[in-house]
């Protein structure tokens, strides 16, 4: 594959743990914890790779209508998660981001996640950026807000201006979009800069989701043609 083909960032919609769980006839939670190990080695395959950034869709702003034991036993593996792998991180000097709301997350989640970009944020490596009670359409509403706010006249707003008031503009829109457990759907990720994404969808639940498999996906990514609605002459 030449290097040219790689995509520059790749966002991965992480579906799948409830049913990997179930046919095991474990509790959900346990199928969770599977699907974080599943990330650890995904962060190393996309670095080897040459993936500059992976997004991953952990949480979304939908999500909180799940049981209260769910989403709290998420919450205290998202902290646990962050706190364990910040080190490993930057030893490869990768740097770690979070997209989404903040206001609606335990006050130890949010310390957790503000230490991790602090003492990421200066890593030239690879950025790992977690979405957490994020949601696209939120997103977007969000980035209105912050418009109007500046007192920004309407008829000065173009799409440029809604991208930089997206919550990371200086990442650049997903590439490809994996999404695992035969779901094929954006369930609400990225919606602004997923215009052009490339989209793959896999079989396999999120736990068992190995290099194969993401080898798979850059490989159906390298064959495509992106015109984003131009042309590409024949050669
Ligand atoms: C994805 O797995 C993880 C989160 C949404 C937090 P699910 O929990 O949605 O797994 P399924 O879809 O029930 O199998
Ligand atoms: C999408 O999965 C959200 C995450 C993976 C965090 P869901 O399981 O919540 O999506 P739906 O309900 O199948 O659309
Ligand atoms: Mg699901």
């Amino acid at each position: 594959m030449s290097a040219g083909n790689i995509p520059k960032h790749v966002a991965v919609i992480m579906d799948g743990n409830g049913r990997w769980a179930r046919k095991r006839g474990l509790p959900r939670v346990l199928g969770h914890r599977k699907g974080v190990r599943v990330l650890e080695k995904t962060v190393e395959n996309a670095d080897a790779a040459g993936v500059k950034y992976l997004s991953v869709y952990a949480f979304s702003t939908e999500n909180w209508k799940r049981s209260e034991m769910e989403v709290a036993g998420l919450m205290i593996l998202f902290e646990r998660y962050i706190k364990k792998k910040v080190g490993p991180l930057k030893a490869r000097h990768g740097r770690i981001r979070f997209a989404g709301r903040r206001d609606r997350l335990p006050d130890s989640l949010i310390n957790t996640i503000e230490e991790a970009e602090e003492s990421t944020k200066n890593e030239p490596g690879i950025q790992l950026i977690i979405c957490v009670d994020y949601g696209g359409r939120q997103e977007i509403a969000d980035a209105v807000k912050k418009i109007i706010a500046s007192g920004t006249a309407p008829e000065a707003v173009t799409e440029e201006t809604l991208s930089a008031h997206m919550y990371l503009p200086d990442v650049p829109e997903p590439d490809l979009i994996i999404r695992t457990s035969g779901e094929e759907r954006l369930s609400n990720f990225w919606l602004w800069t997923a215009a052009y994404s490339e989209l793959f969808f896999t079989d396999a639940l999120w736990p068992d989701f190995g290099r194969e498999e993401f080898e798979a996906a850059l490989a159906s990514y390298a064959g495509r043609q992106r015109r984003k609605g131009g042309r590409i002459e024949e050669q």
